[in-house]
């Protein structure tokens, strides 16, 4: 009953809520984020970003919240989100934005934790992500051009922008929500030189409703590419902020300064040592930006992992791992490392006026172990194969409508003598099987695409077994189609093409759907046949684990229906992160892809990662670089020069110009008489345009860093700017001259190069004097 005297109090009351309420609302709408001349300005006041990257589809979304705190506490007052557009349109149209894929949770949640967001939603990524975040189906069209004008790519790209724009404009600052700004594409400089196309997504994205700032990001030397007024820039580096800066005020001559990428370790790729970054670098360049007021976004502030089959691949092609740990402050599994603690304690030192200490950081349940268990139930593929298409021109999984895995084609071929299986490009891994007897493999990252069939007494089934790792995630090479490419010819001795019967397609994604289906059996042999193997483990407690997966050999892993990723047994991870969550008390229960087989097929849980511990004498096509005779000796060089000791691109062009497949860089010394290094080469073709890179492998390189660093040579030519090819120096220091050969994959014209060399302020590595070779002789295959 209403007591009618408490009416007029009450109704007060409700007034007052009411107004205070709209009040708060109010401060929230008035709430304002702007580039000024000087500073960022946050409600008219200068702000500082300090910002953390963070990836919520690398994160189980139970631990969201726990590295949203750990982010506070590591100094952070903004955290930066890529989007990454595969992850939310699975199929042309479908849009998931909930469960793990719920971005305005996490916003909201970051909100609540204290912390703006920058958003990043591509269309492009890049990241060590499937495709770099585009999807996949775009490739079914057999000759869209990604990252261009195409109208199809920018009809696809408008449509998921203006979803995510339902999804996330609300949550802008303008709106009373956390994000501050919102980035357009991502390092375009690194791709092409299209100021138009930047303007097509820059409107895109306006169109979608967002009216905070919006900027683009790229490295130091690409910072012109694509470079439009009405995109407010931010640059991307490891190190050396004071050059950098540099660079960005010869295009934006006022303005905040901030690095958008500042790299606090780096990504690991199957065969290569883990990388933990190099803290010291790392702090005094932190400290620089702190005192000198810019803002920064550390990538990775915490890495996770790439679960399920979305990690990427980098270029001309080596396939990312699992662990996406990238020697980060938070550790893969959300613990504070070494780097955590001195960020914090550096951080703590210049914060903002009137800024609150950091709190402390939030707690982690103690990781948990379990026993070895045997995995019995074995479920060969050969003998699990859906119903096939068939077809006289076989093609690539995207026209099949597979998204990932594997890919079976079979035909018979008649008898006859001997002839070469000739294949266009295998992407990934083929092993080849003559009656169901393997009889090699193909691989990638060596492109060697043919093999011998031996003479057939009768008709022979032929088998090849396609395994695809992710898409590659950076440069042209985004546009990689998974499974054999064409031509796939078998030629006799005359090189005439040999007739065979229909081929068979079996399309294997390991669908939730597929696993279900599978027929198991009781595995006695520990043969190489490809299957999944199943069995349980029981738990106790649950807790967060690492599978020791170091002897099982090449697949993916699945526990309780979450699908942990790839592992591989040459390392460097030889673990898989299991989070907690996806845990119960009782049985669980794991299955196994292995394309390889085990050594033994058993399981247990560690308490820590195993993250770099290479075996390359496991790896299945053996040596790692093909065994070749160099042969530079009587060949004259095409061009000799001295660099200047400085870490800016190099830009040579040759008084004449040289023909050949192997092109050689021979660095004759170098500035700290100690190792030489590249960071990135280019090469000029007749018009004086870089050489795309598709075709390129390492020829011969006679010494590089393999033990204490990744210093492999592949990274003078993977378009990446912050590792290098660094000759050896842990284990030997090989002497100059030191030689780097890149097989071109054909004939090239080459008129000049470009050097990028290592960055930092230090000259150590950065080579002097070097000559360059170019011929179809430089290297021979060894027989
Ligand atoms: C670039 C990209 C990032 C990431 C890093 C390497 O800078 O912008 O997405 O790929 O390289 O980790």
């Amino acid at each position: 009953m209403l007591n009618l005297k408490l009416a007029p109090i009450r109704l007060g009351l409700c007034f007052l809520l009411i107004v205070i309420f709209s009040s708060f609302k109010g401060d929230k709408a008035r709430q304002t984020f702007e580039i000024g001349k000087e500073h960022f300005l946050l409600n008219g006041k200068p702000f500082q970003i300090r910002c953390g990257e963070l990836h919520f589809a690398r994160v189980p979304k139970p631990y969201w919240r726990h590295r949203l705190k750990m982010m506070r506490s590591l100094g952070m007052n903004t955290v930066c989100a890529y989007l990454f557009w595969n992850f939310h349109e699975r199929s042309p149209g479908t849009f998931k934005w909930n469960e793990e894929a719920d971005i305005a949770a996490f916003c909201k949640m970051a909100q609540e934790e204290g912390l703006w967001v920058i958003l990043r939603p591509g269309p492009y990524t890049c990241a060590e992500w499937e495709m770099g975040g585009l999807p996949w189906w775009l490739l079914k069209y057999d000759d869209i051009a990604l990252r261009s004008k195409d109208l199809r790519y920018i009809a696809a790209c408008q449509n998921y922008l203006k979803q995510v724009g339902k999804v996330l404009a609300p949550l802008q600052i303008t709106q009373g929500g956390p994000i501050l700004m919102v980035q357009v594409e991502n390092e375009y400089g690194f791709y092409a030189d299209d100021a138009d196309y930047m303007g097509i997504m820059r409107k895109a994205i306006s169109d979608a409703g967002f009216n905070v700032p919006l900027f683009a990001c790229n490295p130091p030397y690409h910072l012109k590419k694509g470079f439009r007024k009405d995109l407010f820039q931010v640059v991307n580096f490891g190190t050396n902020p004071q050059e950098a800066f540099k660079s960005l005020r010869e295009v934006q001559s006022e303005g905040p300064l901030m690095c958008g990428e500042f790299y606090s370790g780096w990504f690991d790729t199957w065969g290569t040592p883990h990388n933990y970054g190099k803290i010291d670098q790392y702090l005094k360049d932190m400290e620089y930006m702190l005192k000198n007021g810019n803002s920064f976004s550390i990538y990775m502030a915490h890495g996770g992992s790439s679960f399920g089959f979305w990690a990427g691949a980098d270029r001309p092609f080596k396939p990312d791992v699992s662990s996406y740990d990238y020697g980060a402050p938070v550790s893969e599994a959300g613990l504070p490392t070494e780097k955590f603690f001195k960020t914090r304690a550096l951080i703590s030192r210049y914060l903002m006026p009137g800024e609150p200490a950091l709190p402390p950081p939030p707690s982690t349940d103690p990781a948990i172990t379990f026993k070895s268990v045997s995995l019995t139930n074995f479920a060969p593929l050969f003998e699990n194969l859906p119903a096939p298409t068939t077809t006289t021109s076989p093609k690539t999984m995207e026209y099949y409508d597979q998204a990932q895995g594997s890919i079976l084609y079979r035909t018979t071929l008649p008898s006859g003598p001997a002839c070469t299986l000739k294949i266009g490009a295998v992407h990934d891994f083929a092993w080849i099987y003559i009656n169901g007897e393997n009889l090699g493999v193909m691989d990638r990252r060596k492109r060697n695409f043919q093999l011998t069939i031996p003479a057939r007494a009768k008709e022979t089934r032929v088998d090849i077994l396609v395994h695809a790792m992710g898409r590659i995630n950076f440069g042209p090479e985004v546009h990689d189609r998974k499974g054999l490419v064409s031509p796939i010819q078998f030629v006799d001795s005359q090189q005439k093409v040999l007739m065979v019967g229909d081929w068979n397609v079996y399309n294997l994604s390991y669908s939730e759907e597929m696993l279900k289906g599978l027929k198991y059996g009781k595995k006695i042999d520990q043969g190489v046949t490809p299957g999944i193997w199943k069995g349980e483990f029981s738990l106790s407690k649950t807790g967060d684990t690492y599978l020791d997966l170091s002897k099982w050999g090449k697949g993916v892993v699945w526990v309780n229906g979450h699908c942990l990723g790839r592992f591989w047994n040459i390392g460097p991870t030889q673990t898989m992160y299991l989070p907690g969550p996806w845990l119960k008390k009782g049985v669980n229960e794991v299955r196994i892809l292995d394309l390889l087989g085990p050594e033994v097929a058993e399981l247990r849980g560690l308490e820590q990662p195993i993250l770099n511990d290479l075996h390359p004498e496991k790896d299945f096509t053996r040596s790692k670089r093909p065994e070749v005779v160099f042969n530079q000796e009587n060949i004259l060089p095409i061009y000799q020069g001295k660099f200047p000791d400085s870490d800016k691109m190099q830009s040579i062009s040759f008084p004449q110009s040289g023909k050949g497949r192997y092109f050689c860089f021979a660095a004759l010394s170098s500035f700290s008489n100690d190792v030489a290094t590249i960071a990135e080469l280019d090469l000029l073709d007749a018009t004086g345009k870089p050489i795309s890179h598709q075709n390129w492998t390492i020829g011969y390189v006679s010494s590089e860093e393999l033990i204490k660093e990744n210093g492999g040579a592949e990274n003078a030519i993977d378009g990446q700017t912050f590792n290098f090819w660094s000759s050896e120096w842990s284990y030997k220091k090989a002497l100059y001259p030191h030689y780097l050969v890149i097989d071109l994959g054909r004939e090239e014209v080459v008129t000049g190069l470009k050097y990028i060399p290592k960055a930092g302020s230090s000259s150590a590595g950065r080579v002097k004097e070097y000559k360059i070779f170019l011929g179809n002789e430089i290297v021979r295959k060894k027989n």
